[in-house]
């Protein structure tokens, strides 16, 4: 059986989740996983809070609570929300976990051996005021590459570049210019990784080539080795001696838990972890903003560790979400938490139109309310809902549910009945190559097609073609309901229980849906409407919110 780790960027645990975080990396990493388990891969979404880091301390310091506190509510808080928008994860667990600790530390005393790490006194900037060292976000000022102001000394979020030193510093605690201090810190040499991260980026097909392209010039503008410590209390501490006080740098740990919480999980499943890992497809799910730590750190970390823990085959890399089209902002309340919108409406109406204004690229998309109103209404509503309550509706009032017997197709029923048995070699590429939109507009295709087949030959009449026409659409919506489960699965197995079909959709095979399976005589169930209408009063009022 073909093995799969799928993993997502793991979410800081700072902070409710919100449309920006699951457009992008959990939704297309959900509807992955239930995809391939359909199609008989034995594959584990694994995902984790990223508990540690800066922003993390200097906000738990300001609710006056300990870190632990903090990271251990917004973990079970982000998993709810998850779960409610029906993101199954097979574990979610966290970076400040004692097997990452020491899965962790293990890793950097093997880069240690391997030449790979190299300590250094260092210039830190330091706030008097504040009587602190002021890593990361604890300092604010312009990119050194693209000039962009107020940026993070860790991470320009215009360029996406890690600046050397950031221009024009001040604390963003107290806002003051800092001073500079000595402290020794350890660095990890990217720069022993160029050749061999050229040709991983080179050989590795499945990378996105223009992902590609940003990374192999980053590399030729030159790499610069990586500092990989910092002087604070909340971190996975360096195991060194004479280290006291110091930790690493998070993102030198947070992906180390794609690693260590996938093994913890399948080793508590009596599976061997680490074989597994180098047996299995890798799928890394990021959101474009963190392509460099995906492309160059993670791997060169891997590569460090002579490839103990093989590197990833897919880093399926997709744009920001812009809601009405601006920027997504929490501080300008310019965003939707998920919560939130799940109070609203039910989470398959955001996982429909989310899929379908996400491509498989970088190009950013956009959350628009009307538009979400229209798509539902007119997409999901007036052609997936109409399809399916049209043939169970009329099969239940006129045949009391059951399916009737055919006799000879005419031109129009082999045409449909083709639309079924066609519809895998369609679908699954679309699928594999993680073109989920697409593949979402063609179930869509397949849908409105079997609503003009039912238009056409007007069973309401009576005529000679009914028992055809009943017979072939309770089957398309047999293939509509396994189809439609990785990326609605709420609806999906509604529409099986309304089948009356046994077991879960879940449990059905992906090559089925291209085979006639029900067959004349089967009784289905109760049919009712499955979705209701978005009304676009309501949709005034969410759109003046914003904002505010
Ligand atoms: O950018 C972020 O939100 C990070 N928390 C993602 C971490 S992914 C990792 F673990 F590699
Ligand atoms: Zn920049």
């Amino acid at each position: 059986m073909k093995k799969t780790i799928i993993t997502s960027a793991l979410p800081y645990a700072n902070g409710e989740i919100h449309l920006g975080h699951v457009a992008s990396t959990y939704l297309p990493a959900d509807i992955t996983t239930r995809f391939l388990k359909l199609n008989g891969v034995e594959a584990y979404y694994i995902c984790a809070s990223d508990d540690y880091g800066t922003p993390i301390l200097i906000q738990a310091e300001r609710e006056k609570k300990t870190p632990e506190e903090y990271v251990k509510f917004w973990n079970k808080r982000d998993y709810e929300d998850f779960t409610a928008f029906g993101i199954e994860f097979d574990f979610f667990y966290r970076t400040s976990s004692p097997e990452n600790i020491s899965f962790v530390q293990g890793i950097f005393r093997k880069l240690m051996e391997n030449g790979h790490i190299y300590e250094k006194e260092i210039i830190q900037f330091y706030c008097e005021i504040d009587k602190k060292f002021l890593p990361d976000r604890y300092v604010i000022g312009r990119c050194p590459y693209c000039k962009a102001e107020e940026q993070y000394s860790d991470l320009c979020e215009k360029c996406g570049r890690v600046p050397q030193e950031i221009e024009e510093p001040r604390c963003s605690i107290c806002k003051n210019p800092p001073t500079k201090q000595k402290t020794k810190h350890y660095f990890f040499k990217l720069t022993n990784f160029v050749g061999e991260l050229n040709e991983w980026l080179e050989v590795d097909s499945h990378l996105q080539k223009d992902v590609k392209k940003y990374v192999q010039n980053w590399i030729k503008d030159g790499l610069v080795d990586w500092d990989i410590t910092r002087d604070i209390s909340w971190g996975v501490p360096m195991p060194l001696e004479g280290t006291k006080g110091k930790v690493f740098y998070g993102w030198f740990d947070n992906h180390l838990a794609y690693i260590s919480s996938a093994i913890k999980f399948l080793n508590d499943k009596g599976l061997d972890g680490k074989e597994f890992w180098n047996a299995a497809d890798i799928y890394h799910f990021i959101g474009k903003d963190i392509v460099y730590h995906h492309y160059l750190f993670l791997p060169a970390m891997r590569i460090g560790i002579k490839k103990e823990y093989k590197l990833p085959d897919y880093i399926p890399t997709r744009g920001h979400l812009m809601l009405q089209s601006k920027k997504i902002s929490k501080s300008r309340n310019w965003y939707i938490g998920l919560k939130d919108f799940l109070g609203l409406y039910p989470a398959d109406y955001l996982r429909f139109y989310l899929t379908l204004i996400t491509p498989y690229s970088q190009d950013d998309l956009n959350f628009d309310w009307d538009e979400f109103a229209a798509r539902i209404n007119s997409e999901l509503i007036g052609n997936i809902g109409n399809f399916v309550n049209r043939a169970l509706g009329f099969t239940q009032k006129t045949l009391s549910g059951v399916v009737p017997s055919t006799n000879t197709f005419d031109p129009a029923d082999k045409d449909a009945q083709d639309k079924i048995t066609n519809l895998a070699n369609e679908l699954t590429p679309l699928m594999e190559e993680n073109s989920l939109d697409k593949a979402l507009k063609k179930i869509l295709e397949f849908s409105a097609n079997f609503n003009q087949y039912f238009q056409k030959k007007e069973p309401w009449k009576g005529g000679d073609g009914t028992e055809n026409c009943i017979f072939i659409s309770v089957n398309a919506v047999r293939t509509l309901a396994i189809t439609l489960f990785p990326f609605l699965p709420q609806s999906s197995q509604r529409i099986w229980s309304q089948l009356n079909m046994s077991g879960n959709v879940s449990a059905q095979n992906w090559s089925s849906i291209s085979e006639i399976v029900i067959k004349a005589g089967h009784k289905i169930g109760e049919a009712s409407p499955l979705f209701k209408k978005v009304e676009t009063a309501d949709i005034q009022t969410y759109k003046s919110r914003l904002g505010k």
